[in-house]
């Protein structure tokens, strides 16, 4: 059967598949435009998205539109969601078990929306989306393709608020980004670097 958004959407909102469920106040489906090109995988909701029910919209949240403005993005030509749709306890790392109980809703949301690039924000999303032995550190920034879709990582703006000396690699991520959306985007409106 064909799969759609609305469903996906319902029975995401009403999953019991891991512990998850018991603590959270909210379900954090994803935000943004369905129809996007690009999309933007972080790896599971905070306390303020989990009050909220919308993914990054603490400190985070604030920086990662910063850094999105630098090349004329925004949340309506993209759509953020997380490996995770519900929060770990006391922001910890999303356990495997979680991630493998929830990996299904965002394969499907990817399935849906069919962008031309993901982008991982950080390591636990690299680790999923691109290769399990993936390092930030030595990786962000490089491409990879999978699955006729064109995959990078960057830092965790998180990890950009508590390091502002990795700010710089970042930038330069984004230019790379912003050049690659240039050429596989077929929709997505950029005011050009020159
Ligand atoms: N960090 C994440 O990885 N995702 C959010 O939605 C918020 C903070």
């Amino acid at each position: 059967m064909q799969d759609n958004w609305e469903a996906l959407e319902r029975e995401c909102r009403e999953c019991r598949e891991c512990a998850l469920c018991q603590t959270r106040k909210n379900v954090v489906f994803g935000v943004g435009n369905p129809q996007a090109e690009i999309m933007l995988v972080g790896e599971g909701p905070g306390a303020n998205e989990d009050a909220q029910g919308i993914p990054f919209v603490g400190k985070a949240g604030q920086f990662l539109d910063d850094m999105l403005a630098i090349i004329s993005l925004d949340r309506t030509k993209v759509y953020i969601a997380n490996i995770v749709k519900c929060r770990p306890p006391g922001n910890r790392d999303p356990l495997n078990v979680e991630q493998d109980a929830c990996i299904g809703y965002l394969h499907r949301q990817i399935a849906l929306i069919q962008p031309k690039i993901i982008v991982s924000l950080g390591r636990i999303a690299a680790m999923r989306l691109i290769n399990d032995k993936f390092r930030i550190t030595k990786e962000h920034g490089v491409w990879f393709d999978i699955d006729g879709v064109r995959m990078m990582a960057i830092y965790h703006p998180s990890a950009l608020l508590r390091d502002p000396g990795k700010r710089p690699e970042t930038f330069d991520d984004l230019k790379s980004l912003q050049k690659e959306i240039g050429r596989v985007c077929q929709h997505t409106e950029l005011n050009k670097p020159w």
